[in-house]
């Protein structure tokens, strides 16, 4: 009810709010980085493994897909992620020194605990969830675990589950680094004491709401949005486009920037918004000349930009300035303005915010 709102309007503001206090809260026990955090066996069964697996639906799949950067150039370990719908029902070729990640909010989802299931039947064993509910099924069927500590979530778009997922997965990227011999002592204190800042981050980025509000307000009349990303931010264009459409209707799609050449520029006019979610690492000036064809075709351009990312706001450009350049960790800080993005059109075009049509908040059937 109202009195649980607070100041809020919906459960989904509120939940973007909450996303320091849940981090904090998810990073609470972590005084260093052990295997013990997945579980009493963690260091028995990473001892056993080589390769990765994350199997998710919906937005889990998109922290999953942030995940495979992080694995693959800080721990090294060779990662797929996979929808779980998709696996569960196509041929794969199973390898038993796999670690199977399950990630879900719930721990109900019908398709992940089915795609669980389909790999154990392939003789992986070595399974590990990330999940916001600790008498969740996902959590009594998997051997290892860690908790995410978003607390309950009611807003059917997914937001503290999504960045509490995401902190989870870094933890689980250092520790399987430090298990392989790739994370220095002087490295891990580094790790820690960033995540260790991302509260006071993530509150300094949720102060540029009003800039969120003034850019929502020309998204309201769209029917169309395109988002663009590269590396580890492509999956927070997808993640950015799926809050939008989930809550606006506003049909948004996401591509990686580098793919606009082959099929969505041909979209591009003076009716399409361009979000660019634009951190200033090795792809930005890739991305540049992206944003370069946008406007050429006479695309408005939004850009989500760094601090340290020199694109000066011009007509047709608009600017939205990172408070910090946060390196790897950067895509837990780049999602929030977009959720706030969703979040201020669906208010202004007067939509349900918190259970938007057809969706559910839980999806334990098929
Ligand atoms: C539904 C929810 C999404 C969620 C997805 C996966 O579609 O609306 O917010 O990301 O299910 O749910 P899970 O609980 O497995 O993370």
């Amino acid at each position: 009810g109202q009195a649980e709102l607070g100041p809020y309007r919906h459960y989904m503001q509120k939940e973007i709010f909450e996303q320091p206090r849940a981090i904090a809260d998810t990073l609470d026990s972590v005084e260093r980085i052990h295997p013990e955090l997945f579980g009493d066996e963690a260091a028995k069964v990473f001892s056993q493994i080589d390769r990765v697996l994350i199997l998710a639906c919906g937005t889990s799949y998109y922290s999953g897909s942030v995940a495979r950067y992080w694995l693959e150039s800080i721990a090294k370990i060779p990662t797929s992620v996979e929808i779980a719908s998709e696996y569960r029902y196509r041929e794969s070729v199973p390898d038993p020194r796999t670690l199977v990640v399950t990630i879900s909010q719930s721990g109900e989802t019908a398709d992940t605990l089915a795609a669980l299931k389909h790999a154990r039947g392939l003789g992986m064993q070595h399974t590990l969830t990330i999940c916001n509910v600790e008498t969740s099924a996902m959590v009594r069927e998997c051997k290892l675990h860690f908790i995410t500590r978003a607390g309950a979530e009611i807003g059917v778009a997914s937001t503290k589950a999504f960045t509490t997922q995401l902190v989870a997965l870094y933890l689980l990227t250092l520790t399987l680094a430090k298990q392989f011999g790739r994370l220095s002592a002087g490295a891990e204190t580094a790790e820690l004491k960033a995540l260790r800042h991302l509260p006071a981050a993530v509150r300094s980025v949720l102060a540029l709401e009003p800039q969120t509000i003034a850019f929502a307000e020309q998204f309201v009349p769209r029917d169309n949005a395109l988002f663009l990303g590269r590396g580890l931010h492509y999956p927070i264009a997808l993640e950015g486009a799926l809050k939008l459409k989930e809550i606006s209707y506003i049909h948004a799609e996401a591509y990686p920037a580098g793919e606009l050449k082959h099929g969505p520029l041909a979209l591009v006019t003076d009716a399409m918004p361009v979000v660019t979610v634009a951190p200033n690492d090795a792809l930005l000036e890739k991305l540049k000349s992206n944003m370069q064809e946008v406007r050429a075709r006479g695309g408005v351009l939004y850009v989500f930009a760094d601090d340290d990312t020199h694109i000066e706001p011009q007509p047709g450009i608009h600017v939205l300035r990172m408070p910090e350049h946060y390196g790897a960790l950067s895509p837990i800080l780049h999602v929030i303005p977009l959720q706030l993005l969703a979040y201020h059109t669906a208010v202004a075009r007067g939509t349900d915010v918190d259970k938007p049509r057809n969706l559910a908040k839980s999806v334990t059937v098929e």
